[in-house]
């Protein structure tokens, strides 16, 4: 039995002394902000399945990279709704397509800003899918020189780093070539190591309009009943050369995200994904601001060094 003279709530009794033991935090450094930029759009349009964030006209978004910078976010993850899609997503590469204009204004609007780019076709392709299609199947390899193309276009624009989301197989190696052999050797790739396939994307693609027309993405992404398979795709991203890994979602995902960092000691991140904001909005109603706090808090108790988070600048703010 432990001793009488043991007593935990001595180090609880006064901020000061739960500061001192605190074994985690969360700061505005620590957090990147999620943005969609809709061509198509003159003013912000509310997404109604994310209570707060909107989609961005080209012309606004310098606005919000500002803000953010001023909040100390080191970061933000862009997101495009192009005005067209077709079969092959060439929205995606387009150097006059929506990201790709983009970046130049944050990058004017806020310097010191790391964009983020994320590199996918689905929100191009007008079936909905991460890849090319053929008799209704999602090709890997020839999907890969569209990747790199997309990634290529994004270091070309001004991207700080560029993110694979589409959990092709060797879709980092096929970017890291290509962007070596475009002259951007010092990009680096945070890859979406580690993204399971999840219902707690349903309010982005509502958001991105990247539903898919058929079918659904199980396979290509992961079955979130596994962990040794993250460690699995983890480590094969960091051979094919990536340099920071996402596990995505987050709080669906806090064993992951503590196993991917204590086995691979690499920087991480963290998607805290449209769902979970969903969710905790609804939460925050009844629980107050603490919610965002405490979740977040969470995500990095688990071993995060970075989130993705709708939250970032409310966060940021308090
Ligand atoms: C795909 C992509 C998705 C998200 C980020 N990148 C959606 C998907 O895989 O269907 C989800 C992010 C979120 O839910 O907040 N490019
Ligand atoms: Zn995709």
């Amino acid at each position: 039995m432990a001793s009488r003279h043991i007593r935990p709530r001595r180090l609880r009794s006064t901020p000061l002394l739960r500061n001192l033991v605190a074994e985690s935090e969360v700061r505005a450094g620590h957090l990147i902000y999620p943005l969609f930029v809709d061509e198509t759009l003159r003013t912000p349009a509310a997404i109604r399945s994310m209570p707060g964030q909107f989609r961005w006209p080209l012309e606004r978004v310098g606005g919000v990279a500002a803000r953010a910078r001023r909040l100390g976010v080191p970061g933000v993850i862009l997101f495009g709704v192009p005005r067209r899609k077709d079969p092959l997503g060439s929205g995606a590469y387009d150097p006059r397509g929506v990201i790709q204009r983009a970046i130049p204004r944050l990058r004017r609007a806020a310097p010191g800003l790391a964009v983020i780019t994320d590199v996918c076709l689905c929100e191009y392709t007008s079936h909905g899918h991460c890849g090319l299609v053929k008799g209704g199947k999602i090709l890997n390899d020839p999907t890969l020189d569209f990747y790199a193309r997309v990634a290529v276009s994004h270091a070309e624009a001004g991207a700080t780093l560029v993110a694979p989301s589409g959990m092709m197989d060797h879709q980092v190696a096929a970017i890291r070539r290509g962007l070596d052999d475009a002259g951007f050797p010092e990009t680096p790739i945070l890859s979406y190591a580690a993204k399971y396939a999840s219902a707690f994307y349903g309010p982005f693609r509502e958001a991105a309009g990247s539903r898919p027309a058929w079918g659904d993405r199980r396979g290509h992404q992961m079955d979130p009943r596994n962990w040794r398979e993250a460690i699995r795709e983890v480590s094969l991203d960091l051979e094919e050369g990536a340099d920071m890994v996402m596990v995505k979602p987050a709080m669906p995902c806090l064993d992951v995200i503590a196993r991917v960092k204590d086995t691979l000691r690499v920087p991480v991140a963290a998607f805290q994904v449209s769902g979970e904001y969903a969710m905790l909005r609804a939460a925050q109603r009844w629980g107050g601001p603490d919610v965002v706090r405490e979740s977040l808090g969470a995500i990095r108790r688990a071993g995060a060094d970075l989130i993705l988070s709708y939250f970032a600048l409310d966060a940021a703010r308090r």
